[in-house]
């Protein structure tokens, strides 16, 4: 199947760095062409000139920013323009932004949201025509975090917009069924990435002094405490994510040890469907 992916053309929002850079790698390898999108524009250039350099597809880099509704529009105009449309988008964008529920401002929170919720669905509204103009396989990928999974102390923001993603996911995959373009909601662990230091710098002057403390982390950490093989490579994170979107499956699970705090969740919501039946 891969090998009729080449020709296709793959939108990657947060591709300059980390698990954006990380994608674009496994898209070209099949042949595909990229759009590589980031605030950063310097670093989204570094992955389309490496990513033409070693698999010889057509790229394109652009400075978006998600959390402007015109950034992004104009983003859709320029793919459409320079690859000629979108198979498959992944807005995967998010930043990070730690602090106790009771301390996070409300800038705080107007900026996680706005660009981790408002930045995604901006991106699959202004992507979905093209999308639409296509046809054949046509696939949506949206990065939201293990921490839906197991949520930890000191991530409020930040899991709450990742629970939006899901949301927002979740809602996508049954309204564009009828289509035949998938939905699939990535829940990546613990990477190796910059995304800490990019949070920092893509976060706009103007919301003043985050409120994060050094503390924050080491009270995450001690919340949910790291495992071997609970931070890993993109590219490891990623290994099944062809497949998956192959597949068309609804949830890739990158790697991480989840799995008990999930099932607590799941046996909770089960005993309280039960209590509702038994009453
Ligand atoms: N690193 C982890 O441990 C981890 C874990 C779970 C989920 N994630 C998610 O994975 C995704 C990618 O993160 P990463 O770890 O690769 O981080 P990263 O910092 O390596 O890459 C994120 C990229 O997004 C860009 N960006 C930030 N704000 C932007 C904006 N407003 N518009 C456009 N681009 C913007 C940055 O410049 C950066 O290049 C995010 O959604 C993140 O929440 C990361």
């Amino acid at each position: 199947m891969t090998a009729q992916l080449a020709g296709k053309i793959a939108v990657i929002t947060g591709a300059g760095s980390g698990l954006g850079a990380a994608m674009g790698r496994a898209f070209a390898r099949t042949g595909m062409a990229i759009a590589a999108l980031d605030i950063d524009e310097p670093s989204a250039q570094q992955t389309a000139t490496a990513l033409a350099d070693e698999f010889g597809v057509p790229t394109t880099a652009l400075r978006v920013d998600v959390g402007d509704s015109g950034s992004v529009a104009g983003a859709a105009r320029h793919v459409e323009a320079t690859l000629g449309g979108c198979d498959v988008l992944c807005a995967n964008v998010g930043v990070q932004q730690f602090g106790a529920i009771d301390r996070l401002t409300e800038q705080d929170w107007q900026w996680v949201l706005g660009v981790n919720v408002l930045g995604m669905v901006r991106t699959v509204r202004e992507f979905l025509p093209l999308l639409r103009a296509r046809s054949g396989w046509r696939r949506i990928v949206l990065t939201a975090s293990s921490s839906v999974l197991a949520p930890a102390v000191r991530m409020g923001a930040y899991q709450t917009s990742k629970f939006a993603v899901m949301g927002f996911g979740e809602t996508l995959r049954e309204e564009l069924a009828g289509e035949g373009i998938g939905v699939t909601l990535l829940f990546p662990g613990g990477m190796a990435t910059r995304h800490l230091a990019s949070s920092a710098k893509a976060r706009p002057a103007e919301l003043g002094a985050s409120a994060t403390r050094k503390e924050d982390l080491a009270a995450m950490l001690a919340h949910r405490p790291l495992a071997d093989g609970d931070v890993v490579t993109p590219e490891h994170a990623l290994r099944n994510l062809l497949a998956g979107l192959i597949d068309d499956v609804p949830y890739v699970v990158t790697h991480g040890s989840h799995r008990a705090v999930y099932e607590q969740r799941r046996d909770a919501m089960d005993a309280a469907l039960d209590r509702m039946e038994a009453s």
